[in-house]
């Protein structure tokens, strides 16, 4: 069932998984207003598993169901309020998002397959946060959108959407080559009170339970997600944190250098899958 080493802990992990009849077996495809999303893929060279899979799978029918239109899609009401967004003008040089970028939000379209990856002009690694900052700050004088909080994560899911349906495909090689490296280091570190690693779960369990929750692959092609849990969106680095703090581990912080590399790490782990956002998950 997974490839832990021998000892205490094991025993403690252990009894932590519980086999499940998977929900992957009675799938349907997932297809949103006529939009076909990928949710199963060959897993790229560098993984040891065979397939990659969407944590839509995973989910109960009711709650992939409400990914399946736009209409019941709790997600879609904040990319609304993104597009009220778009259109204000904010800041010292009198832009909106909208007073610039003439063709919409779908000039966009294709940018978030590739996310995070370098920024040359920049010389670092770009998330979507940072471009939404980068534009906020150096093109209209205005503050920057604080991580994880709900009007960036509203914004990072108008920008995303416009990519739904589209390959993840994102670069590991080149300039972000170590930092992809940093990141994979920190996906097998075993971390926290419980002394586990990302890959515990989500590489060595998924399809078994945990306590009353189906381990999917942990991706982030459908990031920001709608969470019913806490009835908001979602970012990726908000996700990792509240990881982090399930397994007693301190977390790293929102926005910083090691959840940036993790986040590039975890979505090239999902190239081939299609992009989601906003999606739906418990
Ligand atoms: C004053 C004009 C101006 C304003 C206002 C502006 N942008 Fe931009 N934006 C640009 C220019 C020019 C580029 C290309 C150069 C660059 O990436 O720095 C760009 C690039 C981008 C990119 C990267 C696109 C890519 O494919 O690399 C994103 C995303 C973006 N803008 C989003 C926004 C959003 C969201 C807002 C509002 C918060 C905004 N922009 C406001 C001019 C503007
Ligand atoms: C003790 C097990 C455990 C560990 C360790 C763990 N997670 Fe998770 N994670 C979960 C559970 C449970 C969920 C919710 C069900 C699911 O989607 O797998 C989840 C969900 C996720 C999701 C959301 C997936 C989606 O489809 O929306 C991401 C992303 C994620 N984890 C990433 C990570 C990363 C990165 C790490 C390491 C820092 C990590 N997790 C460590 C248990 C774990």
């Amino acid at each position: 069932m997974n490839k832990l080493t021998l000892g205490v802990t094991v025993a403690a992990t252990m009894a932590l998984f519980a086999g499940a009849a998977s929900a992957e077996s009675d799938m349907m495809p997932l297809s949103i207003d006529g939009v076909n999303i990928v949710t199963r893929a060959p897993a790229p060279d560098f993984l040891d598993i065979d397939e990659v899979i969407s944590g839509w799978v995973f989910r109960t029918v009711e709650t992939q169901a409400l990914q399946m239109d736009d209409f019941d899609n709790p997600g879609m009401i904040f990319v609304d309020q993104a597009i009220d967004d778009w259109n204000t003008v904010e800041g010292t040089a009198g832009e909106s998002c909208a007073s610039c970028h003439t063709g919409g939000p779908e000039e966009f379209a294709g940018l978030r397959a590739e996310l995070p990856r370098w920024n040359e002009e920049q010389g670092s690694l770009y998330t979507m946060e940072d471009y939404i900052n980068l534009m906020r700050v150096e093109y209209m004088g205005a503050e920057p959108l604080k991580w994880a909080k709900p009007r960036m994560d509203a914004m990072v899911a108008l920008l995303s959407l416009q990519s739904r349906g589209m390959p993840v495909n994102v670069a590991i090689d080149g300039p972000v080559a170590e930092i992809w490296e940093q990141g994979r280091e920190l996906y097998y570190t075993r971390v926290g009170q419980l002394d586990m690693a990302c890959a515990n779960c989500h590489e060595d369990n998924y399809g078994n339970m945990i306590r009353a929750d189906l381990l999917s692959q942990g991706q982030v092609n459908n990031f920001p997600v709608y969470r019913l849990k806490n009835a908001k969106l979602n970012s990726s680095h908000a996700r990792f944190k509240g990881c982090m703090s399930n397994i007693r581990a301190e977390p790293y912080a929102v926005g910083g250098e090691e959840f940036r590399a993790l986040e590039l790490y975890v979505a090239s782990r999902g190239n081939g899958l299609s992009v989601e956002s906003p999606s739906v998950r418990n």
